[in-house]
């Protein structure tokens, strides 16, 4: 595939996931607080740092990996830099193979360390990618974490796609071996399930992203791009956000767990943070943020998404994150099921 070929791919996955609109109704909907009517914690007492095992963030959000390797992601990359840095966010940039492979590409990805120099980024690489690039993909950032995202599914409706899998995770194993920021690694909305985050435990892996079901969707990308042979059935594959954060319950004493995947409200970041994540991201919604409404008019959206997930964490008395986990939670018969057939432990309290 030529370095063109893949500039276009870039710039055809942020068109289409800017035309895109999330799942009708969304799996945060099958879980609720209960509501207790006089909190005894102020906004002001509410601390939304989010502490994990080798990084430290003063929010629970982060701008979820997206562009770079184009003209116009280079710009998009820009815009999500400068809200970062005035909000305080962490942000991932997309793929950095482009990079990788073609040194003019770098100040695609670059861009966004230029624009926050002292921020949080999180460098890019698929789960394919040799160790030595790796290293490469967090150098070129300075990156304080690296994601690997874990694809399948897009990879095997993406007509272009890879077709060979079976090295992965020895491959990841490797990564993690080498590379001294943490490594996260993340879905890309094809949610998790107990048995893969146990074998990435195994391996090493103290970082998962879930990246879940219910927002941007690869299958139907992937699927708008090919000329025949449609795979559309494929458009529900996966488990939810939701779904994945209750398959992480076991190991969220030993792994780093973020959630992202159709997360578009304050009370969804909070819900899944009460669910056991130690942050959350959001991809499509930032991108449709800073192309149609410009950076002023995002900053205000994180600002207030910020204020929200205080007002919702008063409401429900939690002064910080890990209070947040031993809130009491109602969830839907159907995720009742899950939880069941699943044979997953779930005790809050
Ligand atoms: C335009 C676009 C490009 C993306 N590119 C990448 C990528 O390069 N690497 C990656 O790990 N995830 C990528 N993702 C996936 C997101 O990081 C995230 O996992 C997914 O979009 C689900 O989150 P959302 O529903 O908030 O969009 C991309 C998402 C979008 C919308």
């Amino acid at each position: 595939m030529s370095d063109i070929q893949r500039e276009q791919r870039k710039n055809e996955h942020v068109e289409i996931a800017m035309s895109q609109s999330d799942a009708p109704q969304s799996d945060f909907d099958k879980v609720r607080f209960v509501h207790h009517s006089v909190p005894s914690i102020n906004v002001a007492d509410v601390d939304l740092t989010s502490t994990t095992t080798n990084l430290t963030m003063d929010y629970p959000v982060y701008i979820n990996a997206m562009t770079g390797g184009s003209e116009w992601t280079k710009n998009i990359n820009e815009k999500l830099a400068v809200v970062a840095r005035e909000t305080g966010l962490a942000m991932a940039v997309g793929s950095t193979h482009a990079a990788l492979r073609n040194p003019r590409m770098a100040e695609t990805f670059t861009i966004a360390r230029q624009t926050n120099p002292n921020g949080i980024i999180f460098s890019n690489v698929g789960a394919d990618v040799p160790v030595n690039k790796a290293l490469e993909a967090v150098e070129l950032l300075e990156a304080q974490a690296l994601q690997i995202h874990v694809n399948s599914p897009q990879e095997l409706v993406m007509p272009e796609g890879n077709r060979e899998f079976s090295t992965w995770l020895d491959n990841i194993a490797e990564i993690v071996a080498r590379v001294t920021v943490p490594v996260i690694v993340k879905e890309v909305g094809f949610g998790m399930s107990k048995e893969l985050v146990n074998d990435l435990h195994q391996i090493g892996v103290n970082y998962v992203d879930v990246s879940g079901k219910g927002g941007t969707n690869f299958v139907d990308i992937e699927n708008a791009r090919r000329a025949q042979q449609d795979m559309s059935y494929l458009s529900s594959w996966g488990q939810s956000t939701v779904e994945s954060l209750l398959e992480t319950t076991a190991y969220q004493k030993s792994v780093n767990i973020f959630a992202s995947g159709g997360l578009r409200t304050p009370l969804d970041a909070v819900k899944s943070l009460a669910l056991g994540a130690k942050a959350v991201g959001m991809s499509r919604p930032f991108l449709n943020q800073v192309e149609n409404n410009g950076i002023a008019h995002t900053v205000e959206y994180v600002e207030a998404f910020i204020e929200h997930i205080k007002a919702i964490m008063t409401m429900l008395n939690a002064q910080n994150i890990d209070e947040l986990t031993h809130k009491p939670m109602v969830f839907s018969p159907e995720l009742i099921s899950w939880i069941e057939q699943r044979g997953l432990d779930i005790h809050r309290g």
